[in-house]
This record gives structure tokens, sequence and C-alpha cells, in this order.
């Protein structure tokens, strides 16, 4: 992908804009012509909105009783079936529509594509307008038209900037009844939420409540978020920001290994975003190869303590020590706290008295007062890892959730209480060594020699946190691509008059499948707040995908010898623009094909409507 009549050995002329945003690669890449899928494309070449068919594969949710009787009226019109684009529409594009979009969550790399996408299937008949700071401003009617003249400025950028966003979770019926007056007194013939599963949720409860309601307004959502856990197997591979933020994260990690290796005297532990999943680090482990990388969802299979994550690491680095080796870079998921069964067992006491005296903890005037009152009211094996957890992190659990009633573990600082608890672990093992090595069941095979290098060498460490800085960086390639296609499809089923439905884009190797997946078809039950609630159910690692099982194959070797690489910056053209996310690849079955095609590439133009 070349910038659009340039040769990409030329350098690009430097010029300073008086505008924000026009850095000359900002400039470079609003220029990249994007691949649009064939179903897109007329006799002409033109681009166009997408017909669809209904297929026969059905999307079952988890408790389909339960979720038949949430979502009635939408699964009676679509009966969870899947729809496939199977070409540009031959009937006239409608005209005079109205389509409005909101951006919901943590912003990701594409979102303006999603609306360049959603333009160019509207044409300049139709009307795209936004809506600023995600479903608040939905709830507030703050609803604005764009022109293509906005859409052209922001193609292929970076953010949520020309939107904003939020994560208000609507539930109320006064909430609901506000979403409709915003519907009404816009117009709006569709509603197009990009968001992850919390937000593609509001998204069906959103075109039910219409459906009971008469409203005659589509409601369709778009998968985003860089955690990845808002994918569907072979129907969705991943969400859109998820190969950015990634490639960010790659760069600075494999920068951290050779950091590492060159100052040969850290341990650098780097916590990665992923509210739950443990994607984002698998697929940065995959790209780099640290010494350690932990997975929440292994650890959570294998029932592993605290203790015994903490036993692990220690392990690693005093074999490493023992060989010499007093540095290296371990990764360290975000949501790992909740995946650690004890943990997971005092978050979910905590919920369940939080939501029970909510009223009453609020009142309390200090964390200690909140300590006092909840603390007797948990199991005693919580209560007292609880009280073994720093103050921050205890705060943490006791006052701070999201609107869905989410831990916002991004606020805990996992990193830093694993430092502590293995520096502790090594000083203990120095200290007693004959318990820890020697020969005999868990002991660590070492010489006395060895065991004397490692008693004799220190841990200097150095804790990141790497989440914010990816989440709104320039798209790759090929988030550029997959979200202008995603919202390509958006924007054509809200024409053809669809509800209750999720865009979708798979088969990145061959020119692109593009699908609508029933919202309710996705739902299963979780535990928010104490309470059960149907949600999208979330994509996490599976322990037996060809992706953790290469990683697995490989860790011990990492684990001993320095065997990183690093990947380098994002490259928008050149050797390495078009390549995939491993994991994706790998787990799609593409075999050692890594780069995507997603159909002809065109210049995207938009043409100012009427
Ligand atoms: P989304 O799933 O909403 O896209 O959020 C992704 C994320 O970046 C998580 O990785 C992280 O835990 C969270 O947002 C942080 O949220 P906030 O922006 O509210 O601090």
């Amino acid at each position: 992908m070349a910038p659009q009549g340039k040769n990409v050995e030329e350098p690009v002329s430097i010029v300073i804009s008086a505008e924000g945003k026009h850095s000359p690669l900002e400039d470079a890449v609003r220029k990249l012509p994007l691949p649009v899928c064939s179903v897109f494309l007329d006799a002409n070449g033109k681009v166009r909105p997408a017909s669809f068919k209904v297929t026969d594969i059905v999307l079952h949710p988890k408790d389909p009783e339960r979720t038949a009787k949430v979502f009635p009226l939408t699964i009676a019109k679509h009966g969870n079936c899947v729809l496939e684009a199977v070409g540009p529409d031959p009937l006239p594009t409608p005209a005079g529509k109205r389509i409005a979009v909101l951006f919901s969550g943590g912003p990701a790399p594409g979102g303006h594509n999603v609306l360049a996408g959603i333009k160019a299937a509207l044409g300049p008949a139709n009307v795209l307008l936004g809506i600023r700071k995600g479903p608040k401003g939905l709830l507030a009617g703050d609803v604005f038209q764009i022109s293509g003249q906005q859409v052209q400025e922001i193609l292929n950028t970076g953010g949520f900037d020309f939107l904003g966003t939020d994560r208000t979770k609507i539930k109320t019926p006064q909430q609901y009844e506000k979403v409709k007056e915003t519907v009404v007194k816009n117009k709006l013939d569709g509603l197009v939420v990009v968001g992850g599963d919390d937000s593609n949720t509001n998204a069906a409860f959103i075109a039910e409540y219409f459906e009971s309601e008469g409203v005659r307004c589509s409601v369709v959502g778009i998968p985003k978020t860089i955690d990845g856990d808002m994918a569907v197997g072979k129907f969705l591979p991943i969400s859109f920001g998820y190969d950015t933020a990634t490639k960010i994260y790659s760069e600075l990690v494999g920068n951290l290994t050779q950091d590492a290796a060159s100052a040969v005297k850290y341990w650098h532990f780097v916590k990665l975003m992923g509210r739950t999943a443990s994607k984002i680090t698998l697929e940065v482990a995959l790209q780099t190869r640290p010494a350690v990388t932990l997975i929440s969802e292994e650890i959570a299979e294998k029932d592993m303590s605290l203790d015994e994550v903490v036993g692990y690491v220690a392990r690693v680095i005093a074999d490493r020590r023992m060989r010499g080796i007093n540095h290296g870079v371990i990764l360290v998921p975000e949501g790992l706290v909740e995946f650690i069964p004890e943990m997971r067992r005092l978050i979910q006491e905590l919920n369940k008295v939080l939501a029970e005296y909510e009223a009453d903890v609020k009142d309390l005037p200090s964390l200690k007062h909140k300590q006092e009152f909840i603390y007797p009211r948990l199991s005693p094996g919580s209560a007292q890892l609880m009280a073994s957890l720093p103050e921050d992190i205890q705060q943490m659990f006791i006052l701070d959730r999201d609107d869905h009633g989410n831990v916002k573990v991004s606020q805990i600082e996992t990193e830093k209480l694993l430092i502590d608890k293995i520096r502790y672990k090594l000083s203990e093992m120095k200290r007693h060594s004959e318990k820890y090595f020697g020969s005999g069941q868990d002991k660590i095979e070492a010489t006395p020699d060895q065991i004397e290098k490692f008693q004799a060498a220190s841990t200097s460490t150095q804790s990141h946190f790497l989440g914010y800085e990816g989440r709104s960086s320039k798209p790759t390639a090929f988030d550029a691509a997959f979200a202008f296609l995603l919202g390509l499809t958006a924007g054509s089923l809200v024409l053809a008059g669809k509800t209750g439905y999720m865009a979708a884009v798979t088969d990145f190797e061959g020119g692109g499948r593009v699908l609508a997946l029933p919202l309710s078809g996705l739902i299963a039950c979780e535990m928010r707040k104490g309470k059960e609630e149907q949600v999208i159910e979330k994509s996490l690692v599976k322990i037996t995908s060809p992706s953790f099982s290469a990683f697995m194959k490989q860790r011990e070797k990492w684990a001993r010898e320095d065997l990183f690489s690093s990947p380098g910056p994002i490259q928008f053209w050149g050797p390495t623009s078009r390549q995939l996310p491993i994991s994706v690849a790998l787990d799609q079955g593409y075999g050692d094909y890594k780069g995507f095609d997603l159909g002809e590439e065109k210049s995207i133009v938009f043409e100012e409507g009427k």
C-alpha cells in the first residue's frame, strides 16, 4: 500500500501546516488508498452499498431460553441467522436516509475510518450524523451533521477525537426514553454503535426496545476494542484496533528486550492493556519473545494461586541468574488479578457485598470506615487476602467500578504488586537456598557454584504500563482497511433496514467475506455488580488454540536464553505493512500466510451532499 501516485522511495516534502494534525506522516497516510471487498464494487469499480442474503448459519446464545425472553422481537425478526453480503446492491441506493454514529468505550485505532466507510456506503444522497461523547451524547441528543470534507480530513487518522467517546451504560427506562427522543427528534433511520462487548450489548438492547416501541430505526453494532476480546471464531477473527495496538506495544517491548540485554542489569516488568482477555499479551509475546509471559486464562485454567504465579516467575529469574543472565522482560496482562482464583473469589464477594449494601458503603466517610464495614462481611480467606494487599489496590477494589460494573483493572498496579512479591520471594530463596535448590521434587537443580552465582546477584527492576499509548495511534494498513470495510458493512445494513446485527468481515487472506452477526446470538450470562446479566460474550485466549500452543512450545527456550526479537515501528507501506497479527493468522489457519488481502485498492474521495 503506497501513498497515491508516489514512489515510496521518494522523500516526502515537508511542509509544516498551520493546522493541527498535519504532520508529514499524517498528510501522507490520509492519501493512502484502501482495499475494498468485491461485494462493495459495481461493474465500473465504484464503491456501493452491498446487499445481503440470509445464510443457514444460526448463532446460539449461551442460554437460548433466557435470551429468547429478553430479545423476543429481534429474534422473531432475524431468527439469529447470519447474513452474508452477496454483491453490490442492484437496486438504486435509497436517498434521504439519516444515520447517526457513536463511539463507545475506549478508543481504538481505525474509528475514523468506520465513519468514512459508512459515509461511502451512504453516498451523497443520504445524511451521516455524528453523536458527540458516546452514549452520554445519545442521551443528551448531542448530534451534528458530518460533511464529506470532514470525513476526507479524518481518513486514516488515529483517535476517536472527531466524536469523543464514553462508557455510559444505557439501562433505566428513562434512559431508553431519552434515546427514543433523540432518534425521533433527529428523524434517524439508523444508529450505528461502535464499541466492544458492553457497547454492543447496549446496541442489542436498544434494537429490542425500538422494536417494542415501534421506532423505525435500525441499530447496528461495529466490533471495536484493542483488547481483541470482541471476536467470534471464524465469523469475526478480531475487532478493529487490535492490530495497531499490538504492533505499538510490540515495538516498545521489543525495544525493552533490547535494552535489557544492552544494559545487562534490569528486569522490566511490563503490564499490557486488555481489561479481561490476555490476547494483547499473547500477541506481543509471539512478536517479541520475552523471558516470561503470564497469560491469565492459563493461570485460571491451572487454578494457580498468587504465590504459585510469584514462584514461577522467581524460578525463571533464578535460573537465568545462575546462567549469568540477570536481566529480561516479563509481560503481565492487565486483567491478571481477576483470573487468579483467590482474587477472583474476593472480587466476586466484594461485588455481592457492594451491591447489597451500596447505599451504606457510599455514605461511609473514609476508606478505613468502608474497610471496617466490608471485611467482616467477606469469607475469612477473602478478608485475609484483602488485608494483605497494598492499600491502593484495596481502594481500587472497593471504590472504583465503571458504569458496567467492571473493576477498573487498568488503574491497578499489578506489575508493582508482582515486583514486591517476587523480590521478597527471591530474597527468601537466597536466605533458605537449601529449601529451593538441590535435587528432589519442586527443587531447582543447581551446582554449589550456580547457587553462589544466584546468591551473589541482586535484582534491579523497572515497571511499565503500556496501554493508553496504543489506543489512539494512526491505524495500521490492516486496521485502516478493516475499519473502513466494517463501516461499509454497517452503512449497507442500515440502508437495507436490518436491525440487531453486528457488522463483521472475515477471510482476511482471501479477499474478505462480509457478514452480519445477530447480536442476540452472541449473548451469554455474566455476573455484574453481584447480579447475573445478559451481555455479549467476551472471546478469551483458549489454551487449546494454535496461537497459545505456538507460544507454549517456545516459552521455555525464551526463558533460558535471550532469543528476543524487536519488530520495530509500524510500517504504513513497505515489507511488513500487510502483516496480520501472528495469533490471528495462526488461529484462523492461514498458516504461513500472514499478509492480508481485502480486495482491490481504491482512492477514497467523498462527494459533498446536496
Ligand atoms: P474497550 O473494550 O472499551 O475498547 O476498552 C479497552 C481498554 O483500553 C481496556 O484495555 C482498559 O482496561 C480500559 O479500556 C481502560 O479504560 P479507561 O479508558 O476507562 O481508563
